[in-house]
């Protein structure tokens, strides 16, 4: 871990004695997870426990529409799309779509989390609804842009299907709040259900993530298996023994040292999406204007997802050379589920013949391992999860690790990790628009707005 000064310098490194310091922030931090969790306010941490029925349903449903479709699609956006979008890149073939060798009877899956006219407009002329599953995803059952999709998609599957619409229908939402639960009681549609103490952006081991990842083949058992294998080592309280909090406080203290922005680096293009999904849940949890006492803060790292190697050659001079605000989150794969030889070649050009009788997996291995040892020789921040290899099991231990970690880092900041009241904000300002009952106030504020 190069987050220590005697890696990267007494100026910018951290010591112990500074995390020893914290041990009474740590301590208390640790008593509020454990006090939340034991009063059923952590839903997500359950996740890999308590979901026996739901696993089995899941199953079942996914054997009985078996050979039905031949597209999954969800429609949902952050927090009921960023986790199966992850899913999908990190543990399935990256051509699954596209070859029906490696889909074996499964259907192809689309995560539709945005609301663009080009990119909606074109997916509707392309996939044909009659052998198409829709997913709609929304806890809350009104989330503008889900429910316009979901609209515009029904209306397509009456005007395909007629009465039988509703087949090519699946909701994932909240069991007793929201209108998708309405709709989908009035109509008999199947529904899974969102635990109401599982927030968004921590639901991708709830049925968000659970019934389109076993429609594409992943094993679902696994994944919340390699979850409770790590939960249960995120229950320890001694910080070096128990990885989120460890990387939650190296967070915390390097933020606190005017490192504010945090970036993960995947060398992996399977975590790509990763990165993409650990950013929202970093941002909404910990990017707060009050803190818990109400109190003016407006605190939070600034996540950034970047690629390894691709980005090499594109942010890493920024890390390297730029101003000392960033710390930087490897994720370094050990065993690749490939394995591709660099043929001998060209053995009068030195600067070619060099890489022959290599593979590409210790070319990309070795490129993470340069970058770290360039940025700790520019007294960069870096920190490395390593993981064996990537399968159900240990992206599972991932998702919780990353978790976990959010919710210790959001009492080290003393902020609610679990609320999004900005991004709520937003949402209302877009109701009050396009002119929702209930938000006529937020229409005027809008109307009234000072010209630029
Ligand atoms: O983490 C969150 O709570 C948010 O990102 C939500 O997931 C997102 O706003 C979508 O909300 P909903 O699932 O209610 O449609």
């Amino acid at each position: 871990n190069n987050m220590f000064a005697a890696q990267v310098g007494e100026e910018h490194g951290l010591t112990k004695e500074r995390i020893e310091q914290l041990s009474d922030q740590l301590k208390a931090a640790h008593e509020a997870l454990v006090k939340a969790r034991e009063t059923s306010k952590l839903g997500f941490m359950e996740l890999p426990y308590n979901q026996k029925e739901v696993v089995e349903e899941i199953l079942a449903y996914v054997e009985e529409n078996k050979g039905k479709f031949e597209n999954i699609v969800v429609l949902g956006i952050g927090g009921s799309a960023l986790g199966m979008i992850a899913l999908q890149r990190a543990l399935n073939p990256f051509y699954y779509n596209e070859s029906a060798e490696l889909r074996q009877g499964r259907p192809r899956l689309y995560v539709l989390d945005n609301v663009d006219p080009e990119w909606f407009g074109e997916f509707l002329e392309q996939v044909d609804v009659k052998k198409t599953l829709f997913n709609v995803i929304s806890k809350s059952g009104g989330t503008a842009e889900t429910m316009t999709q979901y609209m515009i998609i029904r209306k397509h599957l009456e005007d395909e299907l007629g009465e039988k619409a509703t087949d090519h229908l699946v909701f994932t939402t909240s069991k007793d709040r929201g209108n998708l639960i309405k709709i989908a009681k009035a109509e008999g549609i199947k529904t899974f259900f969102i635990p109401e103490n599982v927030g968004g952006r921590f639901s991708v081991l709830s049925p968000v993530g659970l019934l389109p990842a076993a429609f594409v083949g992943i094993d679902i058992c696994e994944l919340l298996a390699g979850a409770k294998y790590m939960d249960q080592i995120c229950q320890n309280e001694d910080i070096w023994q128990n990885p989120a909090y460890l990387n939650a406080t190296l967070q915390y203290l390097a933020y606190q040292d005017g490192k504010t922005i945090s970036v993960m680096l995947p060398y992996s293009s399977a975590l790509k999406d990763f990165a993409d999904w650990y950013a929202q849940l970093w941002a909404e949890s910990l990017g707060k204007k009050l803190n818990r006492e109400g109190v003016v803060v407006n605190v939070g790292p600034t996540p950034v997802k970047a690629l390894g190697a691709t980005d090499q050659h594109s942010q890493v001079q920024l890390y390297m050379e730029g101003p000392f605000d960033k710390v930087i989150t490897f994720l370094e794969v050990k065993r690749f589920r490939k394995e591709v030889t660099i043929p001998e070649g060209y053995k009068e050009i030195d600067g070619l013949s060099y890489l022959g009788g290599h593979t590409m997996n210790e070319l990309i291995t070795v490129e993470k391992q340069a970058t770290e040892m360039a940025l700790t020789k520019n007294n960069r921040l870096n920190c490395t999860i390593i993981i064996p290899e990537i399968n159900a099991f240990t992206v599972g231990q991932l998702i919780q690790l990353l978790e976990v970690q959010t919710a210790f880092a959001g009492e080290l900041f003393n902020i609610n990790a679990f609320d999004q009241p900005g991004v709520e904000l937003g949402k209302n300002y877009t109701y009050g628009i396009l002119g929702r009952k209930g938000y006529e106030q937020m229409k005027e504020e809008f109307e009234s707005r000072s010209e630029k």
